[in-house]
């Protein structure tokens, strides 16, 4: 018994566990669109009332999102239902025979909240389920079986995921209200934990996006006289005027301005070997001798297991290889160490401040 429904009991019947577990997977689609449909819904911000987060049913929901009688609270229940036993939401069942539901926020639900700058994880979500990089999923087989063109671009008529950022405004600006979103709370764990931009005077953050990471970064430490925020040209034109940073609009693959140390964060996972070889080594030719490049990378267990954190890097893993770079990839410590190694940086060092991003540390 549980909430004082009871459970109908389940016979142990052999490759149960099995057959359930494969219905799982097989029906796993249903998440990531449900999580979709409650940020284009507001659903979060409609239920966080301005931290309260009292317990509300489907239709009190709907009536805060939807014009008066109009919408479907059953279907919106369903929805709300199943994201509760993937922890966005809690359910709270007041009567004996569960016909009465509320929802409120869990920790993971309060990160689709609309914070006071107008960021959230919610635009994460949405980058990722845009029309352009759905169509991309059904040819995931395809990376395997010709790795030489990236299923994105076999889905878009031949161009690349920047390269259809960069055609399409509403693009471009979903993908920089994601990094914000994203970037902003990771970014202040690093700076709590983080001391190695000490001493630096000029800091360059390569594929900076809006300029949210150097803000922050300029903002904790006075004696960054100045930072470069550089970008690819189409995206720095959207970013807005931060004190102490300079947009600088540009190709990391051609060059990279100058400075005592190099940032990046969210850069390396997205290409090949050969291609972070080059980043790296622009970045080397940036800085002078004893300059550092602090890049911020998912970093990949070596053991495979269940853990939210291995997940969390696996399926980033399999989100670049089928938009971004076919061979562009989510990599080990020791992967990151020998690139570096063969860039010309002398010492290596990675520390680990945050679940999804490891901070990794190269000196000239
Ligand atoms: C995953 S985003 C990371 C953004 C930001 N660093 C963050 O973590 O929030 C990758 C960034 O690299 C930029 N980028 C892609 N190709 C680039 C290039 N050739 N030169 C400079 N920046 C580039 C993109 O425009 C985008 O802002």
């Amino acid at each position: 018994m549980e909430n004082g429904i009871a459970e109908t009991p389940v016979m142990e019947v052999e490759g149960n566990n099995a057959r359930l577990a494969i219905m799982e997977l097989a029906n796993m689609i249903s998440v990531p669109m449900s999580l979709n449909a409650v940020v284009r819904l507001k659903v979060a911000d409609a239920m966080w009332q301005n931290g309260k987060n009292t317990p509300l049913t489907a239709s009190e929901i709907l009536s805060r999102i939807l014009p008066p009688r109009t919408g479907d609270p059953e279907n919106l229940q369903r929805i709300l239902r199943m994201l509760a036993s993937y922890h966005v939401f809690n359910e709270h069942i007041t009567s004996q025979d569960a016909s009465e539901r509320r929802y409120s926020l869990t920790d993971v639900g309060k990160t689709l909240v609309t914070d006071e700058n107008g960021l959230s994880y919610g635009s994460y979500v949405l980058q990722h389920h845009q029309d352009e990089l759905m169509k991309a999923w059904p040819l995931v087989h395809e990376a395997v079986v010709d790795s030489s063109t990236e299923p994105f671009v076999k889905a878009n008529g031949g161009e690349t995921a920047y390269g259809v950022y960069g055609k399409k405004p509403e693009m471009n600006d979903l993908m920089l209200r994601a990094m914000s979103g994203v970037a902003v709370p990771v970014m202040k764990a690093v700076l709590d934990g983080y001391d190695g931009f000490d001493g630096v005077e000029r800091l360059v953050d390569v594929g900076g996006s809006a300029g949210d990471c150097l803000r922050m970064i300029v903002d904790k430490y006075c004696h960054i006289k100045e930072g470069v925020n550089f970008d690819l040209p189409e995206v720095v034109a959207k970013a807005p005027k931060i004190n102490g940073v300079t947009h600088v609009g540009g190709d990391m693959f051609k060059s990279i301005p100058k400075g005592d140390a190099v940032f990046m964060k969210w850069i390396l996972t997205t290409w090949t070997d050969d291609e972070v070889k080059q980043i790296m080594i622009n970045c080397f030719e940036a800085i002078p001798v004893g300059g550092k490049l602090i890049a911020c990378e998912p970093v990949l267990p070596g053991h495979t297991d269940d853990s939210h954190r291995t997940r969390a890097l696996l399926e980033g893993d399999i989100f670049v290889m089928t938009i971004y770079r076919a061979k562009g990839k989510h990599r080990t410590e020791e992967e990151y160490r020998e690139l570096g190694k063969l860039a010309g940086f002398t010492s290596f060092r990675a520390i680990y401040l945050d679940y999804f991003y490891t901070l990794l540390e190269y000196q000239k």
